[in-house]
């Protein structure tokens, strides 16, 4: 059974004291004579997740809790009310995923938890629930990146994805092209100049009249199955750019005049909708996704060009993110694979949306390195300022040149996960 989490703190104070975090941090998991257990906390979004994996790559145990309720009343993400209910779930959905695992809060070996990117107002109740777990037990803490822990996951369900690989990530907040070179090295490849994929089947799914209590993408998804894919003719972005990027907001718009021209009253649920509103519902879906999907094998065969010039021997990659749970999207993007003798990996569809599970296997993936955190000391005050990143590049930028050739460049004046982590890197070699 999980312990109450009531008063932590005092609880474990009473008695063990202070418990020392290994000074050669690289022997940390290797030393252990088994497999050890790590809690990994969630909450960047809308989702409350909480598991509890080893360091050999086992679930042991998860609880999720989403906002349905939230998202159909709303129509979206407010980040007020979602933060509201994260307060009221976390205790339980760490407590019930340290249940499952049959794991008490005593015998985990270190928490990690998403610092960022994502909302601030989210992002903090996990932080706080996960350093104060970590405070009272003495447990090394891991700060994870949530779209790192995206792409990292597949390595927990397949262990043939070794490094170089690469990856791209689609969800409902971001759209990412990147090689990854080694946990926390990555090299951004393309990026969105305004939506992501997920947010414009989201919109879509509203515009339609969709439930999207699940998300707008897995409704939209279904919905299309019964349409014409021919029906409109929507352009696909960017075919002129010849670089990764992405950009949803032109096809967002073409799709909502489409919409409106054919006087579908998004406020009419699609179970309410006779049959040749459904039917142009569908329409307008298929027409979408084909549409949505294409601009993604595009930036995806780029990609692989530039790749291949970065990393010659590339022969992997790795798709993520909420909508990487896409049926449809798996199979266009398996021929892209297929065309250029790529092997190609999905996380399993739970494993794509937003989950605990991602977080705590990213957390043993530092953890195996020896990047990790101390606790936070034993009196830091409840209302402590914590680090967190709603805004934090992945990878360090690689943008084409006027040759046409692609170049690293470091455009941003904060720094990426990737040029904090080498930083880290360095001074542990030199300790
Ligand atoms: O990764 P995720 O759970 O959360 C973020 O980090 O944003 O992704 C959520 C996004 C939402 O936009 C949702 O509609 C989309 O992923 N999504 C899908 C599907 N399942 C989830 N989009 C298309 N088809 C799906 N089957
Ligand atoms: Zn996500």
């Amino acid at each position: 059974m999980a312990l109450s989490l009531a008063n932590p703190c005092q609880r474990r104070l009473t008695f063990v004291p202070n418990a020392q975090i290994p000074a050669r941090r690289p022997s940390f998991l290797a030393a252990a004579a088994g497999p050890l257990p790590v809690l990994g906390i969630e909450t960047s979004c809308d989702d409350t997740g909480a598991a509890v994996v080893t360091s050999d790559g086992k679930i042991l145990g998860e609880a999720l809790r989403s906002q349905a309720e939230l998202l159909r009343q709303y129509g979206g993400v407010m980040p007020l009310a979602a933060r509201l209910n994260h307060e009221q779930a976390i205790d339980e959905v760490v407590a019930q995923a340290l249940e499952n695992a049959k794991v008490k809060e005593s015998d985990l070996a270190a928490v990690a938890v998403t610092i960022g990117p994502g909302l601030s107002l989210c992002l903090d109740v996990g932080v706080r629930k996960a350093r104060s777990i970590s405070r009272c037990w003495r447990l090394p803490f891991v700060g994870v990146h949530h779209m790192e822990a995206h792409a990292l996951v597949a390595r927990l369900t397949n262990a043939d994805i070794q490094f170089p690989f690469l990856v791209l990530l689609v969800s409902g907040g971001h759209n990412l092209l990147l090689i990854a070179k080694d946990v926390g090295d990555y090299v951004e490849l393309g990026t969105t100049l305004d939506d992501a994929v997920g947010e414009a089947y989201d919109k879509t799914a509203r515009l339609l009249g969709l439930d999207i209590c699940k998300g707008g993408g897995p409704a939209l998804e279904e919905l299309a199955l019964e349409g014409d894919a021919d029906a409109f003719k929507f352009t696909v972005p960017m075919r002129s750019h010849k670089d990764c990027n992405f950009s949803y907001a032109g096809l967002k718009t073409q799709v909502k005049l489409t919409i409106e021209s054919l006087n579908i009253n998004g406020a009419v649920p699609l179970a309410s909708a006779s049959s040749s509103d459904r039917q142009s519902r569908a329409n307008v879906a298929a027409s979408f996704q084909v549409v949505a999907v294409r601009h993604l094998e595009d930036r995806c065969r780029r990609a692989l060009e530039w790749a291949r010039e970065l990393e010659p021997c590339m022969k992997r990659m790795v798709i993520a993110g909420g909508v990487a749970s896409n049926k449809y999207l798996r199979s266009r993007l398996g021929a892209v694979a297929k065309e250029h003798q790529l092997d190609l990996f999905f996380p399993p569809p739970r494993l794509c949306t937003d989950n605990g599970v991602m977080v705590a296997w990213t957390g043993v993936e530092y953890l195996r390195l020896g990047l990790y955190d101390p606790p936070p000391p034993v009196d830091e005050p409840e209302d402590y300022w914590v680090d967190l990143r709603p805004r934090w590049k992945l990878g360090e930028i690689c943008r084409e040149t006027s040759s046409g050739r692609p170049v690293k460049k470091n455009t941003e004046d904060f720094p990426s996960l990737t040029s904090q982590i080498s930083q880290k890197k360095s001074a542990l070699n030199a300790s």
